[in-house]
């Protein structure tokens, strides 16, 4: 993807966050931002800390030192005040900033595709019934599935459902997607349609910071790339850098190789 953003203040920045879990120590101190409209994708070696670093973002999971804000607010915890939670509403208000999109594709069952979309929508962003349907469809229709609105998650497939996750994530107006591996539980021929409509949104400009294990996405999706391993930041470069045959990091050539070799990249 070309036309990097340039923004005076990043949108999303993390700094030198750090999380245990008991005394197991994830994240070692991350540094990285996002600019508005940047697409930065993580990649990296299983149980390097990618989604517990999403879900610190989303404030899911705290963290124990460092700094997460966007637009200049603390995420989670109180500005000027290190370490003390926000209010439970502040908390809500503040996750409804970030959408994100997980693994599992975790609709309501019980609510059709149209209704997944509309309840944060009357719910949390206080839209009457009407404008909330006209923005269900909205968003079914640019994620392909405007003739599915009335069907319920175990009518659709997974590539659909995952992209209904999409719509109802982006209809809330987030100012930044966090997508966790949203393909990896899908059967190979649909990865491709959920990774088009996740171009499209880059193509439109939407902030998004992904995790996936799909290297040829990343390298055509993201602004930047960041190879996490480890609870560290390894290497962080434009995709040509990050693929190039100079790559300095070795840790990062040897996980690329093992991607190349099943993929042929
Ligand atoms: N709730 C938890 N309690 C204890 N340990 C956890 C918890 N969540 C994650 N961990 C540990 O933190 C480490 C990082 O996990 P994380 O899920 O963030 O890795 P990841 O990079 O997303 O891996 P993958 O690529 O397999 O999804 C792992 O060692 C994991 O076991
Ligand atoms: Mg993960």
């Amino acid at each position: 993807m070309s036309g990097k953003p340039t923004g005076a203040t990043p949108l999303l920045r993390i700094k030198g966050v750090q999380k245990s879990f008991g005394s197991t120590h994830v994240l070692r101190g991350i540094d990285l931002d996002v600019a508005r409209g940047e697409v930065v994708t993580i990649i990296g070696p299983s149980g390097g800390g990618k989604t517990t670093l999403l879900r610190c973002v989303n404030f899911l999971e705290t963290y124990d030192r460092g700094s997460i804000t966007i637009d200049g607010a603390e995420v989670g915890y109180r500005d000027g005040e290190a370490r003390k939670r926000r209010t439970e509403t502040d908390l809500a208000r503040m996750r409804a900033e970030t959408g994100m999109v997980f693994q599992l594709f975790n609709l309501f069952p019980h609510l059709t595709a149209a209704q997944n979309i509309t309840l944060g929508l009357t719910r949390v962003r206080g839209l009457g019934r009407a404008e909330a349907g006209d923005k269900a469809m909205h968003w079914l229709k640019r994620v392909g599935l405007a003739d599915k609105a009335g069907h319920l998650p175990s009518e659709l497939s997974g590539g659909q459902q995952q992209r209904v996750g999409i719509a109802r994530a982006v209809a809330m107006e987030p100012k930044i997607l966090l997508l966790d591996e949203i393909t990896s539980a899908l059967d190979p021929e649909l990865i491709g349609e959920v990774l088009d409509v996740v171009l499209s949104l880059a193509a439109d400009g939407m902030t998004m910071l992904i995790v996936t294990h799909e290297i040829g996405f990343a390298r055509d999706a993201s602004h930047r790339i960041v190879f996490m391993a480890e609870g560290t930041v390894g290497a962080e470069a434009p995709p040509a850098e990050i693929f190039s045959p100079n790559q300095p990091n070795e840790r990062l050539r040897s996980f690329l190789g093992r991607f190349s070799a099943a993929h042929r990249l």
